[in-house]
């Protein structure tokens, strides 16, 4: 589900991304059904392994817009690639077996601020549905200390009111961009997501 809080008014690149990416984020909510499965050790794996595909990338893009933006916002504090390594470590994965993982090929990788904005929506919102997920593996004994990277270092209501800060303040003119990046690494989320789905969403 995508939430409405501090929406701004119709027509706000908030309001627009969120509009235009919330039919994907149900289809990847109904289709991971992480509160109607059983999310135990084994699905934990494939999702740090298949998130950790996409976080590789995005954020080594995040992180070379941040050094050449310095009003970027916090990709250090808000990287979880390191996270989701650290979580497979704890589920006994060796060194060999994270050597083989795989990125995700042809994830749309930002340049500019508005798509770097764009992502930042999609991996940040991210943590607020893994709270969710989470809880679920947990429940289905899955140790916490391997879902450190679904909610990402502490801090992370505070990241997430400075992202959509950061997207109320985007000119008009670069709205449309930010709704492509948000949309082209949703869309790549849920190809990328897919072998986990129990059912189309
Ligand atoms: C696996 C199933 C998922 C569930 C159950 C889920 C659930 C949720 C929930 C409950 C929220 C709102 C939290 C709040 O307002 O406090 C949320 C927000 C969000 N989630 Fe998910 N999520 C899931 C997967 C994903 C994935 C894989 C992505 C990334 C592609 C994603 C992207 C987002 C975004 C961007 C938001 C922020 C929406 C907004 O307020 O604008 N979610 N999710």
């Amino acid at each position: 589900m995508t939430g409405g809080r501090g929406t701004p008014g119709p027509g706000g690149v908030l309001a627009r991304v969120r509009a235009a990416t919330a039919a994907t984020h149900r289809r990847l909510d109904a289709g991971l059904d992480p509160a109607g499965r059983t999310w135990d050790v084994d699905v934990h794996r494939r999702w740090l392994s298949l998130t950790w595909g996409l976080l590789a990338p995005l954020e080594r893009a995040l992180a070379g817009w941040a050094a050449a933006d310095p009003t970027a916002l916090d990709v250090a504090a808000r990287a979880r690639a390191d996270l989701a390594l650290a979580d497979l470590r704890v589920l006994g994965t060796d060194a060999a077996d994270l050597a083989e993982l795989r990125e995700c090929p042809g994830t749309p990788l930002p340049v500019t601020r508005a798509a770097a904005l764009g992502t930042c929506y999609v991996l940040d919102g991210s943590t607020l549905g893994g709270r969710l997920i989470t809880r679920a593996a947990v429940a289905a004994g899955v140790p916490a200390g391997a879902c450190t990277s679904l909610t990402g270092r502490p801090g992370g209501g505070r990241r997430w009111r400075a992202t959509t800060a950061a997207l109320g303040a985007v000119g008009e003119e670069d709205a449309e961009e930010v709704v492509a990046a948000a949309v082209a690494t949703f869309a790549a989320h849920e190809r990328w997501l897919s072998p986990l789905a129990v059912r189309s969403g």
